[in-house]
């Protein structure tokens, strides 16, 4: 099954990983006040003891994560740094857990069920909504921990500018926020020279508001799969994840 730890939600449910498809209704927690580490770990084993599931669990997580371990917290509580979330996670749920980072869990789903799918060469995958999450991918495999949304753009990350968040703030419209956007999405075609960006998060759902506006030269497009996209990614990592273990030579 897999578990996706937003800002505002923890949601999860059991997922069919060949089809991508949800096995039963999701479950949604309210992501504890401040987002504290033990209290996230607490609801995340409510949310898998929800359903009658064995195995590993995959979950999401809004932060650099190597080996398991939260390695940055942009907009979490900082007591994560350093959070043994693999451990933790097991802790409570007793289960197995593999942590991803958010936005390499719904890059893993779009180009395995959505918008990337069959896609090869270099796409990136970025998730606008409270941050910038970033996924990029060579022929469909991940390189991971991107956090293309901190670049720095005009003396200010990426995500602080151009997130969903700093439209609604600073309440721009779409033609003012489409410039920001397209700046990152620049730079990043300087730097990367992508075939194809996706663009998730919930305002992905408008974005005949402000695809069109993007001047890349790259092809630009909204993520297919919107809510599920984290949970079935944190699913599907379980399996990525595995692999990964399997071949990693033993020193
Ligand atoms: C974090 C990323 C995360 C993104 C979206 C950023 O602030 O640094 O790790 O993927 O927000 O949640």
């Amino acid at each position: 099954m897999g578990v996706d730890i937003g800002g505002s939600g923890i949601k999860g449910a059991p997922v069919d990983v060949e089809t991508g498809r949800l096995t039963a209704d999701r479950v949604r927690i309210p992501t504890p006040e401040g987002a504290a580490p033990l209290p996230v770990a607490e609801v995340v084993a409510e949310v898998v003891g929800s359903f009658d599931t064995e195995g590993t669990v995959g979950c999401t997580f809004p932060a650099v994560i190597v080996d398991g371990v939260a390695r940055t917290a942009a907009n979490v509580d900082s007591a994560w740094i350093g959070t043994d979330a693999h451990s933790l996670f097991g802790h409570t749920t007793h289960r197995d857990v593999v942590v991803i980072n958010d936005a390499d869990a719904a890059g893993l789903a779009e180009m395995r069920f959505g918008a990337g799918k069959d896609h090869e060469g270099v796409v990136v995958m970025l998730t606008l909504g409270t941050g910038i999450g970033s996924a990029l991918f060579l022929d469909g495999k991940l390189v991971p921990n991107t956090e293309f949304g901190h670049l720095e753009i005009r003396g200010k990350s990426a995500e602080h500018r151009a997130s969903d968040r700093a439209r609604e703030e600073r309440g721009l419209g779409w033609q003012e926020w489409a410039e920001r956007l397209d700046e990152v999405l620049g730079r990043l075609e300087a730097l990367l020279s992508p075939d194809l960006f996706i663009l998730g998060g919930g305002v992905s759902k408008k974005s005949d508001r402000f695809i069109p506006l993007l001047s890349t030269r790259a092809r630009v497009v909204p993520a297919a799969l919107l809510n599920d996209a984290g949970i079935v990614g944190a699913a599907l990592a379980v399996h990525e994840t595995r692999a990964h273990v399997a071949t990693r030579p033993s020193t």
